[in-house]
């Protein structure tokens, strides 16, 4: 297996400067590259605000966070950032078409020895992977937001990903101070995104159809559901943007997996895209880290069963179709989402027979999205 000390983090966004920030602090030599300086400026500046909130909460001692911070080399030129690179982790926008773009030009510079890696949350790792000289030296990890904070990263294998690529994609994520959860199977959304990205649309049937207000379904996602953020929170914290590509990317390859919202469509096009401009699903001021205030109060005007019913049933169908266990899929949410408490006992709790017939009731308007999987059906018996 080779050996890896220098990792190229390309693309400087959310998700890019908090894994070259994750890499840096264990001892890795890290570059980050983006298309133009001010990104990275930006980029470097968010890495400097979370190593002094780690060095605040006492987590890391200043002298440390000045050592991880020179570490992180922030280069525009795609061939320097290449140079003697053990490992590529690509973090760009999820647009197969700019993908595609991007590993043309890494194909011309990246040396023999360097393997890639995608942080893709939604596109298929086969599909990538071809796109590209080394579909056998290619893999799948998949970070969540926010890197420095949340334990989990999925690892996904192409069709063509070698053994030994699968080994060292565990043994990084194990490096990093993480937890590697192996998707089994390259489906659309991987384990969490199937589960999260589903659940903010249905959130949004919700808002139009309950009568009740977003803080209101939220407190209930965090009280009643126990996700540590409400669901629109946690939209808008992600990024509208990203949620819509990825909207775009798992619908046209399974119909099944979502019914899309036409409301996300319509923020993203109007340039609500959460935290990061502002405004999404709410309004926030300029601060780096805002939370939306929840309360169990408003929390007790909500049944959130509707979304609690299509989170079981998209787990069931993870199950069902082997992309992972009941145990990985737990720890996946608890790792990736933060969810305090196992889904399939929140769902238990609330009674499988009548997440069923929620479901049933649902059907009646997109037949293929709500029909309860077989697993979970089997559980209401
Ligand atoms: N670095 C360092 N510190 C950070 C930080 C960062 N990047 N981001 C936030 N913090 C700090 C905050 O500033 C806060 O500090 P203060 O106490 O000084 O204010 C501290 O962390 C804790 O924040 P909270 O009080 O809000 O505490 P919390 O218990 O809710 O934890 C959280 C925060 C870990 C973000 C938690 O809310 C959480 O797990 N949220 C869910 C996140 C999630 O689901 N992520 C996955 C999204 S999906 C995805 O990423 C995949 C995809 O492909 C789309």
């Amino acid at each position: 297996m080779p050996q890896l000390n220098k990792i190229t983090v390309l693309g400087s966004g959310i998700m890019g400067h908090g894994i070259a920030q994750i890499s840096a602090m264990n001892g890795y030599q890290v570059v980050l590259r983006d298309i133009e300086q001010r990104f990275l400026d930006s980029a470097m500046d968010k890495i400097k605000w979370s190593l002094d909130k780690l060095v605040e909460k006492n987590k890391i001692k200043k002298e440390e966070s000045e050592k991880i911070y020179g570490r992180i080399k922030p280069i525009v030129e795609l061939k320097d950032a290449l140079i003697d690179t053990d490992l590529l982790i690509e973090a760009v926008p999820e647009d197969l078409n700019l993908k595609k773009k991007v590993y043309s030009e890494v194909d011309q510079f990246a040396e023999e020895k360097t393997v890639y890696a995608s942080n893709t949350s939604t596109l298929p790792i086969s599909e990538i992977s071809q796109l590209t000289s080394r579909p056998d030296r290619f893999i799948g990890l998949h970070f969540f937001n926010p890197p420095q904070l949340m334990k989990l990263v999925e690892v996904i294998p192409g069709a063509r990903t070698e053994k030994s690529i699968v080994d060292l994609g565990i043994n990084l994520v194990k490096s990093l101070g993480k937890d590697p959860v192996l998707c089994n199977k390259d489906v659309p959304g991987f384990i969490v995104n199937r589960i999260f990205i589903p659940l903010v649309h249905e959130a949004a049937y919700c808002l139009e159809s309950d009568g009740k207000t977003m803080t209101q379904i939220d407190s209930a996602v965090k009280f009643k559901l126990f996700l540590p953020m409400g669901i629109f929170e946690l939209a808008d914290y992600t990024g509208i943007d990203v949620i819509h590509k990825a909207t775009f990317e798992m619908y046209s390859r399974d119909k099944k997996v979502i019914y899309p919202h036409p409301m996300i469509a319509q923020l993203f096009s109007s340039g609500k895209l959460g935290k990061k401009s502002g405004d999404g699903f709410y309004s926030y001021g300029d601060k780096n880290y805002e939370r939306v205030p929840l309360s169990e109060e408003e929390a007790k005007q909500y049944d959130p069963i509707r979304m609690l019913s299509v989170a079981l049933n998209n787990a069931s169908w993870l199950i069902t179709n082997n992309v992972c266990n009941n145990e990985d899929l737990e720890l996946a949410l608890r790792l990736g989402m933060g969810l305090k408490k196992e889904l399939f006992e929140i769902g238990k709790e609330y009674g499988f027979e009548k997440i069923i017939n929620t479901l049933n009731q649902l059907k009646k308007g997109n037949e293929s999205f709500y029909t309860p999987d077989p697993y979970l059906v089997t559980l209401s018996k």
